[in-house]
């Protein structure tokens, strides 16, 4: 994993915007050969991958593209994420998206009516992700869902503490959902762009087995873990039940039944 990724300005203009930015990611200001750099342009933030020119650089913003295009659709309820996380029984759970990534599972559930809470522990797309789950907030009108449920936690693992810091014990999320990045991820052409980015930057996840038993301490109805169709279940622990996708399933850990809603 490449922790270490500088924040720098695209354009000289941007320079005092960026070491603000940076200092607030606690980001380092200067390129000292990391492989990776963010890079703050007019646009936002921008995350390019200096070994492959070739990629376009990673950008994250929510308001255009197969993102916005998904939500227009307004197919959220039938993602299979959003049928996980028992959405669909009436109930909108509050989640805690412990692996939260580039964002897009989360914002799936919490456009199905999720409050979310993304935990990331990668500085660098925590960035990224804060940037642009912000950017999405304030390019909607003041009553958007996104400004409800959509909240970003300091950047942070629930396995990092002996304890778990007050911030996620006081959350009591409803169910937590876990994305860790799979050793054997498909490395074929058809994995998107974005998340070849992610996985070289982020590496694989290999102590994930770690965050099922936090998770299942953590919520009070339910855990899902998303993962390869082929993949065996994290830390070996068998499921109650599962939803499939096509490329994934996901294992639902449940603790008890949501309550009924009438
Ligand atoms: C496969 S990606 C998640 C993708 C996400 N579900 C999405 O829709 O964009 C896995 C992410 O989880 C993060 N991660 C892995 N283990 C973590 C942990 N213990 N705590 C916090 N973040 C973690 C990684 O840094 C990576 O960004």
């Amino acid at each position: 994993m490449s922790f270490i990724v500088p924040l720098l300005a695209a354009e000289p203009e941007l320079q005092p915007a960026a070491a603000k930015l940076a200092e607030r990611f606690e980001l380092p200001q200067e390129h000292c050969g990391e492989d990776f750099v963010l890079e703050l342009t007019r646009d936002g933030l921008q995350l390019r991958w200096l070994d492959r020119p070739d990629m376009q650089p990673l950008v994250l913003d929510y308001t255009r593209g197969r993102q916005a295009w998904r939500q227009q659709l307004g197919g959220g309820r039938q993602e299979a994420v959003v049928r996980a996380l028992g959405v669909a029984h009436g109930m909108r759970p509050r989640v805690l998206d412990a692996t939260a990534g580039l964002g897009r599972d989360g914002l799936m559930l919490a456009h199905a009516g999720c409050e979310v809470y993304f935990l990331e522990r990668h500085p660098a797309i925590h960035a990224l992700l804060d940037q642009a789950v912000l950017h999405f907030q304030q390019y909607q009108s003041d009553d958007h869902w996104s400004r409800q449920r959509l909240h970003m936690l300091p950047s942070g693992s629930l396995l990092e503490h002996d304890v778990m810091p007050s911030f996620i014990q006081e959350l009591k999320p409803d169910a937590v959902y876990l994305d860790p990045m799979f050793p054997e991820r498909d490395k074929s052409a058809a994995v998107k762009k974005d998340m070849q980015i992610l996985q070289q930057l982020v590496g694989p996840d290999f102590d994930a087995d770690g965050l099922l038993p936090l998770a299942l301490e953590l919520a009070t109805y339910r855990v899902v873990v998303k993962r390869p169709n082929k993949a065996p279940f994290l830390a070996g622990q068998q499921p109650q039940s599962q939803v499939a996708s096509k490329k994934h399933r996901f294992d639902i850990y449940l603790k008890q039944a949501y309550p009924k809603i009438r």
